[in-house]
């Protein structure tokens, strides 16, 4: 047994826990001893909006029976956001044994022209973000991730065709910042309601600025596709922040989740014997 390991054994009995709290706080424990979903609930994980929603993802699909998971996002400029994923979904496997599939969706070559107010060109403009060389990207993503070239809108319906019930959607990423990007992501909605889960954790990643509001950007998209699509709403994650550490953290703000109305376990209640009570006990109090 090395120190390290000894020290994080005394850490987390009941009184090294209580005594570092007291000296250093809950997070400062976390940190040095926690597991990975109290170091995940502290905010600790790298891109700790990603790492929730990805959790949900992972925990959703298991209670739903299912060994994998298709997470997505919309808007990779020079893939900071998706080599996070691919990270993430290595260690959200570890602890969940759930697989990922992560598959990222750009131009490729930076924001498409905005096309009048709601693409908030007093913010952006054509070009914005580019990637860069796309082959690049794919090398460093070493087969973790597929990258989708071309407008969201040419590329979602082929997608959404290879989305099946053994890897439903469970999370979904849309950093594209602009209305119409939106709204051609928010497409990946309208499949067959098996190749979801029947919550999707969403994030969004322009709703919290000063010059967000519903009339415009991704908040705009968001309201036309639940008045068009009432099956499949998007509304705010109402989980959050209940119960974790930083109760006033930013991106609490940008967290959605995706309700597939439509979905049969969302119509029919499953027999009891498929899902422990206790593991159902166990999946509702993490829901809280
Ligand atoms: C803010 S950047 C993404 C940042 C990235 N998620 C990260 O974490 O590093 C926004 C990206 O959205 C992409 N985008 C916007 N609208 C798009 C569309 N209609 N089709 C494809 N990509 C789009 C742009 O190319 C740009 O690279």
């Amino acid at each position: 047994m090395n120190t390290q390991s000894l020290a994080t054994r005394i850490l987390r009995t009941r009184f090294g826990k209580r005594v570092w709290r007291k000296l250093f706080g809950a997070q400062s424990w976390a940190k040095r001893a926690g597991t990975f979903r109290e170091k995940e609930a502290h905010g600790l994980i790298q891109r700790s909006n990603y790492a929730y929603g990805m959790l949900r993802a992972a925990d959703t699909a298991k209670f739903f029976g299912k060994s994998a998971v298709t997470a997505c996002e919309f808007g990779v400029a020079t893939g900071m956001g998706l080599i996070n994923m691919t990270q993430l979904a290595e260690l959200i496997e570890a602890e969940t044994g759930v697989k990922f599939r992560v598959v990222g969706f750009d131009t490729g070559a930076g924001l498409p022209a905005p096309s009048g107010y709601k693409d908030h060109p007093e913010l952006w403009s054509s070009g914005d973000f580019s990637m860069g060389d796309p082959d690049l990207l794919r090398r460093r993503l070493a087969g973790k991730a597929e990258l989708v070239i071309g407008d969201i809108k040419d590329t979602i319906g082929a997608f959404t065709r290879t989305l099946t019930t053994d890897c439903p959607l469970g999370f979904v990423s849309i950093d594209v910042d602009i209305y119409s990007g939106t709204v051609a992501a928010l497409q990946g909605l309208l499949g067959q309601c098996e190749a979801y889960l029947p919550a999707i954790s969403f994030y969004l990643d322009d709703v919290a600025s000063y010059f967000s509001n519903e009339a415009c950007g991704e908040l705009c998209a968001v309201d036309e596709h639940n008045a068009a699509y009432p099956q499949r709403p998007i509304y705010s994650d109402k989980s959050l922040p209940r119960g974790r550490f930083e109760p006033f953290a930013d991106w609490y703000r940008s967290m959605y989740v995706g309700h597939i109305l439509d979905h049969p376990y969302r119509n029919h209640a499953r027999e009891r014997g498929s899902l422990s009570l206790q593991d159902h006990l166990k999946f509702m109090a993490a829901l809280r």
